[in-house]
């Protein structure tokens, strides 16, 4: 009753209270994130257990201090005041901003969010932290689809920087400018993205893991592919990055990607066979290496070349300057059509979205500033000759214009404002 009125300038909404649905990883993340801004927060999950759990997870996670190793009990008191469990959604009739956190599934999803929408005050806004549903299509049972957008976090969100804040179809621009400002205020770089497959980080990435799999298939050796990237500066190598993630999510991601992009992301026969044989990674203790005795540093692991051997297509050398080069190449030309199709607004903002979400090494300045270093002409001439192999690798119009004009990523889109520019403007 106390609450001072919004401001409703163009710098968005002001969020003081947050809910959150589903207490499990991101739940508990996003939840810790804005306690330890000082941001009242609610939260539920069907799971009672789980709800318990995830509100400890959080306020140890807020509660941590770097001179403690771990958290500082005397900061635990101020942070559980501003966390509360709800038991249902009518606990979220006062909140500013609800973020939807509960399992990847339309139905469910899209259910939670009309049930929750027909709570909310008619200014509050409503998220989802989905990655890999369209935004547009879970704002179609909503009564105010304006309101609603995606508020991507990534794991660890204590130690991730970036929020992609998806814009639906019907997304308005002040829900945009909320979310955007409420990502900062948490302390977060948010990227402002249209609704598209994969969003940004994903859409990029893909590209790059699927190709790490094909210079595996055609003889480059597992450990080779990682320590070429790591020399690179990744921060781990794409086949130790697959095992972290999981088989099973990687297969459900690139089945995603597989149905919107056919021609150029395509399954891979060799995660499925994984799968198969509860290789799932680090979690089951094996993947592409074997971890032992609980261990997260794999070692190679014969028994996976049994599965490796009949999906071979060739059994060559590879150099560490050929593998970086043949995985970075499908990325730089997937970061030209986001541009082109406008998913993003500038290559600063593929460049901030890949070193702050996948740490893509930042003294490389990002995958369109390191494109620019090598320039769009010898690209195309590492291109040429695997043009014909695969459409993965034919250059695009976007491509070819930069080596004809000399003008890299950053001087084609000079002018388009950052994400970052137009929220502040
Ligand atoms: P999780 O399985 O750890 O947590 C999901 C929670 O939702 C569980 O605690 C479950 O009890 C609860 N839940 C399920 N149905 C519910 C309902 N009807 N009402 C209330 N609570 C319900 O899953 P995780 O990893 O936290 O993922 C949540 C969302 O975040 C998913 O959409 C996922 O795609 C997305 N995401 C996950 C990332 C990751 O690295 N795990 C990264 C970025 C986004």
């Amino acid at each position: 009753a106390n609450r001072p009125p919004a401001p409703s300038d163009s710098a968005g909404r002001t969020i003081r209270t947050v809910g959150v649905i589903g207490a499990g990883l991101m739940g508990a993340g996003i939840a810790s994130a804005n306690v330890k801004r000082g941001l009242p927060t609610r939260i539920t999950d069907s799971n009672p257990e789980g709800l318990r759990k995830g509100m400890a997870t959080a306020l140890e996670t807020a509660a941590f201090a770097k001179d403690k190793g771990g958290p500082d009990p005397a900061r635990i008191p101020a942070l559980a005041a501003l966390l509360s469990p709800v038991a249902g959604l009518d606990g979220f009739a006062d909140a500013d901003l609800v973020i939807e956190a509960v399992v990847e599934n339309v139905e469910v999803k899209a259910g939670l969010l009309r049930q929750v929408e027909s709570v909310l005050r008619p200014e509050a806004i409503l998220a989802s932290n989905t990655s890999t549903i369209s935004i547009s299509r879970l704002a179609e049972g909503l009564e105010n689809p304006a309101r609603f957008c995606g508020i991507h976090f990534f794991s660890p969100v204590h130690r991730m920087q970036l929020v992609e804040v998806i814009r639906g179809r019907r997304t308005s621009d002040e829900t945009v400018l909320t979310a955007v400002a409420y990502a900062k205020r948490l302390g977060k770089l948010p990227v402002v993205v249209n609704d598209s497959p994969g969003f940004l980080v994903n859409r990029l990435l893909l590209p790059y893991m699927i190709e790490a799999l094909e210079v595996l298939l055609e003889g480059a050796g597992i450990s080779q592919v990682d320590r070429a990237l790591r020399e690179f500066g990744m921060p781990m190598g794409p086949l130790t990055l697959y095992d972290v993630v999981g088989i099973d999510t990687a297969c459900y991601a690139g089945s995603v990607m597989h149905a919107a992009f056919p021609d150029r992301m395509n399954d891979s026969a060799l995660l499925a066979e994984m799968l198969r044989a509860g290789r799932l990674g680090q979690k089951t203790g094996k993947g592409f290496y074997r971890y032992e005795n609980g261990s997260l540093k794999g070692v190679e692991d014969p028994d996976l070349e049994p599965l490796l051997a009949p999906l071979r297509t060739g059994n060559r050398g590879f150099t560490h300057e050929e593998i970086v080069a043949r995985l970075m190449l499908p990325m730089v030309l997937e970061a030209t059509r986001v541009l082109e199709e406008g998913v993003v607004r500038s290559p600063f903002d593929v460049d901030a979205g890949m070193v702050l979400g996948t740490g893509f090494p930042p003294f490389r300045g990002g995958v369109c500033f390191w494109a620019d270093t090598v320039g769009a002409g010898k690209l195309l001439e590492q291109l040429r000759p695997l043009a014909e192999r695969s459409r993965r690798y034919q250059p695009t119009p976007a491509l070819e214009e930069m080596a004809r004009s000399g003008r890299g990523f950053y001087a084609r889109y000079a002018g388009r404002k950052t994400a970052q520019e137009v929220s502040s403007s």
